[in-house]
């Protein structure tokens, strides 16, 4: 059993970590939106971390009292905490999508969700209404002095960081097209191998073309502009949330899902339930070449199972190595469900996997390496697509079952140690971000910055742990006025938009 030495005392958390009130109380809508300095702070902002944590998440889970079927649905709220001079201010701000300005103004739901949510009045109300709300909830990234805020179905939308007023549709300079679907999940390469060793970032695309779908590779240099742009057809049905990149290839995952459209089209579902998983096949692993001039690409095959996230990829003699959190399926989500009653116990917890890819023998081979239920893992910036020792990462509060994310954890892939930072039994955590020290040389020397509910105050915290000793208490915690719906994804840069 792992030991976890001057762990929070949770010593009055028997049986399950947590009570479901709490855990849903987490999920109830924020409507207001706020400018301020945190005032409530324990320990000491670090004086050398400045710099700004985005983050992007689902805001509203029910319009004027109406539900949305599932969180994935819910408008896309942006929040910024700043960290200047040792000083703390949040600001959150809904991205002004078309639905969701119509929606307010009209006080009731008028599109349908991808994940479920239907306009009132029955099937009969949705039936071939094919247009599905704009959410834009997903992650939000600084790049080429940009905000987006991201979401997979189509364009981002661009704010401006200082208000976070909502710009309207971002396409690139041209690097996108009206429609143009961009994923939620870029990846930041320190040192493009095609660029003389300048960082960009990669993105991607998914379109269904009849029977098969394409898979767009976008690649983007640090004035935000499109460099590279290749397209590469696969077979199949492909739903691909998130992708990893080494210097030289972008990989896939292709889970075994199928798609029936014929809910969807008849309004008796969204179209995220129509996706189906097929245990008795395999997932395809597809490695496409980031140089354009090369269209070699190669498909592998491996175990069943889901993949929504991957941690890391890199490359290692004729091997690529990736890390990703693997489901034993697909947790599909009923059209008579309510999420908020979902049963942990009946779904498979998210599992850290190590694949490698062997590209000369067209193999793979994976090992579990953790087996804690885990989701949202980072890792510090610059190793994406190169070797790493350290990865951060959600958890839960037991070694063992499905749960709620109520802890952080620290993985030493080289050692096999590992650190954890329980807010069990009442608080809840996601994504925790790593942010180095100026000038740091040690992998790990830095901050893990996460927010969490406290159900306690129905209010929400920003951590500031010491990544290095991951289960002290935290160098600082930030107490927010309000509470902030569970989030997705975000990103911290080293930019301030806020004056001091
Ligand atoms: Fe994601």
């Amino acid at each position: 059993m792992q030991i976890f030495p001057n762990q929070k005392d949770t010593s009055n958390v028997t049986g399950t970590s947590y009570t479901r009130e709490d855990w849903q109380a987490g999920y109830q809508s924020l409507k207001q939106e706020f400018d301020y300095w945190v005032e409530d702070i324990e320990g000491e902002i670090p004086p050398e971390l400045n710099g700004t944590l985005f983050r992007n998440g689902p805001g509203l889970l029910d319009i004027n009292g109406q539900n949305i079927h599932h969180p994935f649905d819910g408008d896309g709220m942006v929040c910024r905490i700043t960290f200047t001079n040792r000083r703390a201010h949040f600001s959150n701000r809904y991205v002004r999508t078309p639905g969701y300005v119509e929606e307010q103004k009209a006080g009731k739901v008028l599109y349908r969700g991808v994940f479920g949510t239907q306009k009132p009045g029955g099937w009969l109300a949705n039936f071939f209404d094919l247009q599905n709300k704009e959410i834009a909830n997903t992650n939000v990234i600084y790049w080429g002095g940009k905000l987006l805020a991201l979401w997979e179905a189509s364009e981002p939308y661009r704010l401006d960081p200082q208000t976070l007023d909502t710009l309207g549709k971002e396409y690139l300079d041209g690097g996108l097209a009206k429609g143009d679907a961009f994923s939620a999940h870029p990846r930041f390469d320190p040192s493009s191998k095609l660029d003389g060793g300048e960082p960009c970032l990669v993105n991607f695309s998914i379109k269904p073309t009849g029977l098969s779908t394409t898979i767009t590779i976008f690649e983007l240099d640090t004035r935000g502009k499109v460099i590279r742009k290749h397209a590469h057809s696969i077979p199949g049905f492909a739903f691909i949330h998130d992708f990893a990149i080494t210097p030289n290839y972008c990989i896939f995952f292709q889970n075994p899902v199928s798609f029936n459209p014929l809910p969807f089209l008849t309004g008796m579902a969204g179209a995220g339930q129509c996706v189906k998983f097929q245990p008795d096949k395999s997932t395809r692993v597809i490695i496409i070449p980031r140089n354009p001039k090369n269209r070699e690409m190669k498909t592998l095959e491996t175990h069943s199972g889901f993949v929504f996230h991957h941690v890391n990829a890199f490359e290692r003699d004729q091997e690529i190595i990736i890390d990703s959190v693997c489901y034993e399926s697909f947790p599909e989500i009923e059209p008579g469900s309510d999420f908020r009653q979902v049963d942990f116990d009946a779904i498979a917890p998210g599992k850290l996997w190590r694949f490698h890819l062997n590209l000369e023998e067209g193999k793979v081979t994976r090992k579990l390496l953790e087996s804690r239920c885990c989701e949202f893992p980072s890792i510090h910036r610059e190793n994406v697509g190169r070797d790493y020792r350290y990865l951060y990462i959600g958890a839960a509060h037991d070694a063992t079952g499905n749960a709620p994310l109520q802890a952080f954890q620290k993985i030493d892939l080289e050692t096999g140690d590992r650190q954890m930072w329980s807010v069990a039994p009442r608080g809840f955590g996601g994504e925790p971000i790593f942010v180095p020290r100026p000038h740091a040389t040690a992998e790990d020397d830095g901050w893990v910055l996460a927010v969490i509910y406290d159900a306690e105050h129905h209010r929400s915290d920003v951590v500031i742990l010491d990544a290095q000793d991951l289960h002290r208490q935290p160098v600082a915690r930030l107490h927010l006025k309000n509470h902030i719906p569970y989030s997705l994804h975000g990103n911290f840069t080293d930019e301030v938009f806020v004056d001091d």
